[in-house]
């Protein structure tokens, strides 16, 4: 009875293209007493299955407010390797003791990113995470076992994973004021270094915030460290790249991430940009800062990896997709999307919508909906009066048209009454780009 009753809300929420998905809380397994023949047949659990992904595909158009790439085209060629069971558990460079793991692709993967972010093969190590968390855990694990007595300085638009590793590792946390565009604010980072001169700093830099996309300038932060007396031996740089990671590489005038400037460490995702169908991450850094960590005789490994199990078809998802698109590929998509986003930007603008792009980001930061049903139907993310749009591979002009023309069309029931008016967004992200009626009159 019970499976029935699911199974018929199933059915009703594959109506149209815009029905959010709503949790099922009765999809449970195994519903029957222990000995009574389950009543659910196999082609029942396939009905349930295509209707869940008929949404899916109905939803994907809506997909905008997540950086998630949701083109992933091979599937089909890959799906086959589902029968084995490949696990990379530990150190993608040992020698693994059975022979159901991937950790030549890996590899492979690995040497990719090396070059991509200029470092020798025989001077990195790194392994495929489970994302840009795991990604960011694991380089600032790294600097703190380097400097166990150094503060961790991060902006205060860092991803949480940042804040989530000062708890973990119990690290004292200086954080950092941010400038509106939402990059690191260089002279209170300054000031927090000079007064906090004994001891050594553990500094994230965010390569495209989550919320902003903005760029915090890796040079001048190098400069600040070096201009307040820091050697390069009482400093340790993360790089959080989770999704510009790669983007910037590919484009003309960005500037460069790379191991030639003194950073420890750049964490990636493998699901944003990329676009690879389960979440992982790729996480690079010096040779000589794991050495030291310890052997497990138990699976002849070295204790390198944050996790241990490790899913053993994720990089060969990255190794396949990196073969098939090359650098053209990735270039191609990157500048395409920093230009969708910048049709996107304009056309707000042009409407009198508050909207915000920092330079080489795809996200666009524009006045938060008033409507809570609109943010739901397309998947929005919001933080304060501001929401964002990631204009990822995928993201076509038509998309882009049929989310404004929505809002055009529901911002005049919104504010129809006359009275109801677009808030200041100033202070959220500059006067400049807030198109109240106040600021409307001033720029
Ligand atoms: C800047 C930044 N860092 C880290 C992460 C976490 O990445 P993941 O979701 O792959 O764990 C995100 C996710 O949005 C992010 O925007």
């Amino acid at each position: 009875m019970g499976i029935q009753k699911e199974f018929d809300l199933m059915a009703v929420s594959t109506k149209g293209d815009d029905t959010p998905l709503i949790l099922r809380k009765n999809l449970c397994v195994n519903v029957v007493e222990p000995n009574i023949k389950n009543e659910i047949s196999s082609q029942k659990l396939d009905i349930i299955l295509t209707q869940f992904m008929e949404i899916l595909s109905k939803r994907k158009k809506y997909h905008i407010g997540y950086p998630i790439n949701v083109c992933y085209e091979h599937h089909a060629t890959l799906a086959p390797l589902l029968q084995f069971h490949l696990n990379n558990c530990g150190d993608p460079f040992t020698q693994h003791p059975t022979d159901f793991h991937s950790k030549d692709f890996e590899v492979a993967v690995l040497d990719w990113f090396a070059q991509l972010w200029e470092i020798e093969k025989d001077e990195y190590w790194g392994y495929i995470t489970s994302g840009g968390t795991e990604g960011n855990l694991h380089g600032l694990l790294v600097g703190r076992e380097l400097l166990p007595s150094g503060i961790l300085y991060a902006s205060k638009d860092s991803h949480y994973s940042i804040f989530k590793a000062a708890r973990m590792y119990r690290m004292e946390l200086q954080t950092i004021n941010t400038l509106v565009n939402g990059e690191i604010d260089y002279e209170d980072l300054k000031s927090k270094l000079l007064v906090n001169k004994n001891k050594p700093a553990i500094i994230n830099i965010n390569i495209g915030t989550t919320f902003k996309g903005a760029i915090d300038d890796l040079d001048f932060v190098v400069q600040t460290l070096e201009n307040c007396g820091y050697s390069s031996d009482r400093y340790y740089i993360h790089c959080d790249a989770a999704l510009s990671g790669l983007i910037l590489p590919f484009i003309k005038h960005a500037k460069k991430i790379t191991f030639m400037k003194p950073i420890g460490s750049i964490s990636v995702s493998g699901h944003k940009f990329l676009g690879c169908p389960m979440p992982c991450g790729i996480q690079i850094t010096r040779k000589t800062y794991v050495s030291t960590l310890s052997k497990i005789e138990y699976i002849a490994s070295i204790d390198t990896t944050i996790s241990g199990s490790r899913y053993g078809l994720t990089p060969i998802f990255l190794w396949y997709y990196l073969n098939m698109k090359g650098h053209a590929g990735l270039q191609q998509d990157s500048i395409t999307c920093i230009e969708n986003a910048r049709y996107l930007k304009d056309k707000l603008v042009k409407a009198g919508i508050g909207a915000m792009l920092n330079e080489f980001s795809i996200i666009v930061v524009f006045e938060r909906p008033c409507d809570h049903k609109f943010i739901l139907r397309w998947q929005l993310c919001y933080l304060s009066g501001l929401a964002h749009i990631v204009v990822m591979p995928g993201i076509t002009r038509e998309i882009i048209n049929s989310f404004f023309n929505e809002l055009m069309q529901e911002r005049k029931r919104w504010f129809q009454d006359g009275k109801t008016k677009p808030p200041c967004l100033a202070d959220e992200f500059g006067s400049q780009n807030c198109m109240c009626s106040h600021n409307k009159m001033h720029n």
